[in-house]
């Protein structure tokens, strides 16, 4: 009787043993993959552009340029391996909210690059969904709207980004990536 008894014991003792190590070892496999996931979890930008702005390149060059927004994100891409880039354009206001809330506010994006064309400088409910979100956005203007006509030195909607870009021609959206990978 005291022999079996030992022998449970002993019997525990090493199950115990075995099963620590186990617990152990799974919560090492699991850090690991913590870790990589991290490491390799690639930043997830989106670019949104607004009204109009679907006819770069062709739409008064003399001040947007002449080259389309799809050659340059082409070489956005490829200047940026490491992050994922994502472009939507749309002329509706509408629309340019729910994308703003599908990416920033659902869709865990870590910052929204934003050129709302005219409706930076008329839109209210622009600014409510900025100020909304739960990743910063970065306003871009392709010209610089401070030498052009005054009613487009407003923005109702800088007050609600992290920052403003404004007047580099298009390497503006660059520059608003390289802040947001910064920030
Ligand atoms: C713009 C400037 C706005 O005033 C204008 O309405 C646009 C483009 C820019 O990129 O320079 O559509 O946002």
């Amino acid at each position: 009787m005291l022999s079996l008894l030992s022998l449970n014991k002993k019997y525990h003792v090493v199950f115990n043993d075995y099963y620590r190590k186990f617990c152990a070892f799974g919560f090492f496999v699991y850090l690991c993959g913590l870790k990589v996931t991290k490491t390799i979890k690639k930043m997830k930008i989106q670019i949104i552009n607004g009204p109009n702005l679907n006819l770069l390149g062709e739409r008064e060059p003399g001040i947007y340029g002449s080259e389309s927004f799809d050659s340059y994100l082409e070489q956005l891409w490829t200047n940026y391996p490491d992050v994922e880039i994502d472009y939507y354009q749309s002329n509706v206001e509408g629309e340019l909210i729910n994308k703003m809330q599908e990416t920033g506010f659902y869709g865990g994006y870590d910052g929204i690059v934003l050129n709302a064309g005219a409706y930076t400088h008329t839109s209210v409910a622009l600014q409510d969904c900025i100020r909304s979100l739960r990743c910063p956005v970065v306003e871009v203007h392709i010209s610089n709207v401070h030498t052009r006509e005054e009613f487009r030195h407003r923005s109702l909607i800088s007050c609600a980004c992290l920052g403003v870009i404004c007047g580099f021609g298009l390497d503006s959206y660059r520059l608003a990536i390289e802040a947001l990978l910064k920030h």
